[in-house]
């Protein structure tokens, strides 16, 4: 059989010194005198004698394989001190062999019976280890062993050897997967020096099933981390019991809390698993054809490795890739959209588009469905700065790992985020406190609490067909969702641009409510997208503060640099409003949420009561509302909302197709009727292009981009629209 070179250390006999040559060696080389125990050995020979442990290594060991393990322990021992690695006490030769003498290290070899909580720190220690040896090098590490499962579409000629037909079947089976789903993902993996055989029969353990001592570095060398865990789920899964997967995803996650896979990584993890059990019983069956006489070490774990292997294949190989981490395919899309009206509650809006898109991934101003198909994202404001925006998912997924807890303790994100948002505010406003929530509903309803406490009044004026969320209280103030007829008698509305005010103050007045709060959305977003005069807000908020109520700025849909000129839209209109609330961008998709406001308006409300909402202001919600002022700061995102604003409304225009209207990244055009336009939308969907539409007849189309929206995709905007209209 062609096995080449790197077999060497497999093909040349292992050494067979016996006990009493054992003994005659620990003397003469160590002045080492005690009992000796054969500890056995795949291809080298070690023993226990006296209270030290004898190595003799194999004479095909390359001697820059064996300087490659001492100068790893050395960098472990320095980089982590408190890993439980062997020091090596002295070294010595006979008769070709290389002898060295380690310390022997406490607890018991070949653990059967560890604990969840012993299965995640044994995993846990691997990490550890695989992290010590991140920045080690040995030019002798490059050896290509056959056990690592980098090595698997090796073994084919070793397959031969396995004297069962059926079983030699799921051996080739697990072959022809690996060829088919990891070689081509192999160089792409992370790769270092890795201990190469994490197993428990490498480690000793304590009382408690603690790793105390590792024992064997013979297998190091460069390969994948990936591989290098597969290796130690091999030996976990054989505790696993009734349950191997729970165990093994218990491992998975000891070994994530130290290094956390990418996606690449556990996508494959079960691939190297089925792959390195392959190896462990088809180069058994090969050496015992061999080594006839070193049978019994050699199968020692065949019957382990026979039982998961026609376990995994009777559960179908693809099922042990997902249970071990890699992904679901994508549920088919009739299938979701029928599962998805059974188990939601009816009552929920439904899904946009004719033909509803299927999502499975964002990138920037991309969203791509379950076939792979790439759709400009022209209506999303939540994720303000791009989905999934690096900074942002970094952020959330280190503070995640860090800390995630509630604002009764101190921790800097939500104190640092509270002073960044005081800060954003004109000083004229006197804003000075923020508390924060988790959605804009939430804050509007809380800013209601402030304005009936403080004012003492009851009834409230929005604009006509204005949205500002949906507890019970706010929905009142949400005529966009008013059931036919419904018109809550605390509640009076106006246009955009004022007309009404005088009569409205004056009705909640006559009907003994008095005014505690105009509601503004500066974009005017639902009630058609308006751009009115900014005198015409400032007569709005002069005669709001006349009759005894407060301003509340709602920045939720038109906030964080979406009007192209101001972080806060109310800024482009010139008011000061008493509070202002902030949504759906602030974290660019992590729920977090704001009220800001005077504090003497928060003591008016602690007068009463006190409010806590559990998860407003988490330490990730705030780290993720951080991270998404960074990058509109940094990457200038109002001015390119201006700037990109101007050219999508001046495309829009040249299309003639009905007015447009807006401002920065908040764009309406006026079709003539809801049917066009509900069409329209349909269409540009259809064209890879994803709008909206808004107002009172529906007949405004919304567009409405994360603020990296380009020039470049205005083009691709203005062309869809024009061939949708056309
Ligand atoms: C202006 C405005 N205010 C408040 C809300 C409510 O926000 P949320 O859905 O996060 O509760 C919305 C939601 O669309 C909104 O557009």
């Amino acid at each position: 059989m062609a096995v080449t070179e790197p077999l060497n250390v497999l093909e040349t006999s292992p050494p067979r010194f016996t006990a009493e040559e054992v003994a005659a060696i620990a003397g003469d080389l160590f002045d080492l005198h005690g009992e000796v125990r054969d500890l056995g050995s795949e291809r080298d020979q070690t023993f226990l004698v006296g209270e030290r442990v004898l190595k003799i290594s194999n004479t095909g060991e390359d001697p820059a394989v064996l300087d490659l393990e001492a100068k790893a322990l050395a960098h472990i021992a320095r980089v982590d001190p408190e890993l439980p690695i062997a020091r090596q006490l002295d070294s010595g030769t006979r008769g070709g062999h290389l002898v060295r003498l380690f310390e022997r290290m406490p607890g018991r070899s070949g653990a059967r019976d560890l604990g969840d909580d012993a299965v995640s720190a044994f995993a846990q220690t691997n990490a550890r280890l695989t992290l010590a040896l991140r920045g080690f090098f040995h030019p002798a590490a490059g050896r290509d062993l056959l056990w690592n499962p980098g090595q698997a579409a090796r073994l084919r000629p070793l397959v031969a050897s396995i004297p069962e037909v059926g079983r030699r079947a799921i051996v080739e089976r697990v072959l022809d997967r690996y060829e088919e789903r990891v070689l081509p993902r192999w160089d792409y993996l992370p790769a270092q020096v890795v201990h190469g055989d994490f197993t428990l029969d490498n480690v000793l353990v304590d009382d408690r099933g603690r790793v105390s001592g590792i024992t064997d570095f013979g297998d190091l060398g460069f390969a994948t981390r990936a591989g290098d865990l597969a290796i130690d789920l091999c030996s976990i899964l054989r505790v696993g019991g009734e349950k191997p997967f729970c165990t093994a995803r218990i491992a998975i996650d000891g070994y994530q809390s130290r290094i956390p896979l990418e996606d690449g990584e556990l996508d494959i993890l079960g691939d190297l698993v089925l792959a390195r059990l392959a190896a462990l019983v088809a180069i058994s069956a090969w050496r015992v054809e061999r080594y006839p006489e070193n049978a019994e070490y050699i199968q020692s774990w065949d019957v382990e490795s026979w039982t998961l292997l026609e376990q995994f294949d009777a559960r179908g190989l693809d099922e042990v890739a997902r249970e071990l981490g890699a992904p679901q395919p994508p549920v088919p899309t009739e299938e979701l959209h029928r599962r998805r009206s059974a188990a939601l509650g009816s009552a929920l809006t439904g899904l946009t588009y004719r033909n509803p898109v299927h999502v499975v991934r964002g990138e920037g101003v991309w969203l791509f469905d379950a076939d792979g198909r790439r759709y400009l994202d022209a209506y999303n404001n939540v994720p303000v700065v791009g989905h999934c925006h690096p900074r942002v998912t970094e952020a959330v997924v280190r503070q995640t790992r860090l800390l995630n807890t509630h604002s009764r303790y101190l921790y800097e994100p939500l104190i640092e985020l509270a002073e960044r948002l005081i800060a954003t505010m004109p000083p004229e406003t006197g804003l000075d406190a923020v508390m924060l929530v988790n959605s804009g509903s939430e804050a509007n309803d809380l800013a209601w609490r402030l304005a009936t406490t403080a004012t003492g009044h009851s009834g409230v004026i929005v604009t006509e067909f204005a949205y500002h969320g949906v507890t019970t209280a706010i929905a009142d103030l949400s005529p966009e969702e008013w059931p036919q007829g419904f018109r809550p008698e605390h509640v009076e509305t106006i246009t955009p641009f004022g007309v009404g005010m005088a009569e409205a103050v004056e009705q909640l007045n006559a009907r003994g409510h008095g005014l505690a709060a105009t509601y503004l959305d500066c974009g005017f977003t639902s009630d058609g997208i308006w751009t009115p005069a900014a005198e015409d807000v400032q007569a709005i908020a002069c005669a709001t503060r006349e009759a005894g109520g407060l301003l509340v700025a709602d920045e939720v849909q038109a906030g964080h640099g979406r009007s192209g000129e101001h972080l806060w839209s109310f800024a482009e209109c010139g008011i000061a409003p008493d509070v202002v609330t902030l949504g759906k961008p602030m974290g660019n998709g992590y729920p977090v949420a704001a009220v800001i406001a005077r504090q003497e308006l928060f003591d008016r409300l602690k007068a009463e009561t006190e409010v806590f909402s559990t998860f407003g202001g988490n330490p990730v919600a705030a780290r993720a509302a951080l991270a998404v002022l960074d990058v509109i700061d940094d990457e200038r995102l109002v001015e390119n909302a201006k700037r990109v604003g101007e050219e999508l409304t001046q495309a829009l225009r040249a299309l003639e197709i009905g007015e447009v209207r807006g401002r920065g990244l908040l764009v309406g055009v006026e079709l003539e009727s809801a049917q066009r336009a509900e069409d329209v939308v349909n269409r540009m969907r259809d064209k890879g292009v994803l709008i909206n539409r808004t107002g009172p007849r529906e007949n405004v189309l919304k567009i409405r981009p994360p603020l990296v929206f380009a020039s470049e995709h205005v083009v691709v905007l203005a062309a869809a629209l024009e061939a949708a209209t056309s």
